[in-house]
């Protein structure tokens, strides 16, 4: 595996990824194909502009001539598509970009890493996709799909397509499908970077209806190690499930964050909930473990409090975005 195609580098889970994959294997080349949307920022990656195994491209995986030309010319052993429009929050208020970039866009560089015969395509997919669990349960690799936000439904057409070529074409593609990451460079809209950073201003924290919603959270750096050990040995036309085994309600986090900065519990306020919220995930992740021994090494409590650290010394970078186009848009969508 020398030569690697990752699209949405500049984004959070992408760009921790390329760092990772940089750092700890030698005489490997990455590319990097970016839309730079507001998601994507340049800074994620800058200690690697001048890298010779480092190679930045601005454009737009919906944009097939300019994807079928990298592909031809680039030799690439693999791809990892990670790019898509990521936030829930934003796929309600318009799905149209959803569609079009984690649907469309899919297709377009599947397309593009077949008919030039890339080895293997790796689909960075969600367990949003298996839609929503009651008290109990976890989601397997064959719970069936049921998405239920304009986002999941995306990824999980998306997901279609992949399984589609393999059967179809016999193309090898695998599909990892991850719960809710946190760590370093995640935009502060999600729910972790939002309340960590709004604490650290003194802001509210907007909790969505109740409070108990469950999610499975993993530290980025597991995600990424996990899609390393699957770009390495895992098999074509399989789906695996990669879960932190850490199951907690958002309430229980949100007080979490604000004793860790040192702030009271006043600071959170409950808000109008998101229509059609997922109550719980949980994912079930024996078969990563059984079959590639893959699983997560941090600690929630030890990567809660390394991540606030992080953006205690990092204000400048969320400061900008704070300050930006994401203010205008969420002063207007939601007076946050
Ligand atoms: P992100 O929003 O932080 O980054 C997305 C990146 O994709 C940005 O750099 C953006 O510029 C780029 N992009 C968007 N549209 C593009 C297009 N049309 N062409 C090229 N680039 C484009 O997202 P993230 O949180 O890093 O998520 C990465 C992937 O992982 C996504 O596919 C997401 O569905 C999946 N995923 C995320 C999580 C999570 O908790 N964040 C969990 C499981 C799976
Ligand atoms: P989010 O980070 O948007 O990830 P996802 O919806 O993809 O799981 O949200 C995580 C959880 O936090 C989810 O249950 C919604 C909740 N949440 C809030 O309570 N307030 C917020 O401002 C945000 C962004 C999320």
């Amino acid at each position: 595996m020398k030569r690697i195609l990752v699209t949405g580098g500049c984004g959070f889970i992408g760009s921790n990824f390329v760092r990772m994959a940089l750092n700890k294997i030698k005489g490997i080349h990455i590319t990097n194909l970016d839309a730079l949307t507001y998601a994507g920022n340049l800074k994620n990656l800058i200690d690697f502009k001048d890298s010779a195994n480092y190679a930045f491209v601005k454009g737009d995986i919906r944009d097939g001539k300019l994807v079928s030309t990298l592909i031809k010319d680039g030799r690439f052993d693999l791809v990892v598509n990670f790019a898509a429009e990521s936030h829930v929050d934003r796929s309600i208020l318009d799905p149209s970009d959803f569609i079009s970039t984690n649907i469309a866009g899919t297709q377009t560089i599947l397309n593009a890493a077949m008919t030039f015969q890339v080895p293997l395509f790796m689909q960075v997919s969600t367990d949003e996709v298996y839609g929503s669990l009651g008290p109990d349960g976890y989601f397997t690799e064959i719970t069936p799909l049921a998405p239920n936000s304009p986002y999941s439904a995306s990824k999980a057409s998306a997901d279609m397509l992949v399984r589609a070529y393999f059967h179809t074409y016999n193309y090898p593609t695998i599909i990892t499908r991850c719960s809710n990451n946190y760590g370093p460079y995640q935009f502060p809209e999600k729910f972790i970077p939002l309340f960590v950073t709004n604490a650290l201003e003194n802001k509210p924290v907007p909790l969505y209806g109740d409070g108990k919603n469950v999610r499975d959270w993993i530290h980025v750096e597991d995600h990424c190690e996990a899609l390393w050990t699957v770009a390495e040995k895992g098999k074509p036309g399989e789906v695996y499930n990669i879960g932190g085994n850490c199951e907690r309600a958002n309430v229980d986090i949100a007080r979490e964050i604000l004793r860790l900065v040192g702030k009271p519990d006043s600071m959170i306020q409950f808000v109008k909930d998101r229509p059609g919220h997922d109550r719980r995930y949980a994912i079930d992740n024996a078969k990563i473990i059984k079959e590639l021994g893959c699983k997560p090494k941090w600690n929630f409590t030890d990567g809660l409090k390394s991540t606030i650290e992080w953006y205690k010394k990092n204000t400048a970078w969320w400061q900008e975005i704070k300050s930006g186009e994401y203010k205008n848009y969420y002063a207007k969508q939601y007076g946050k």
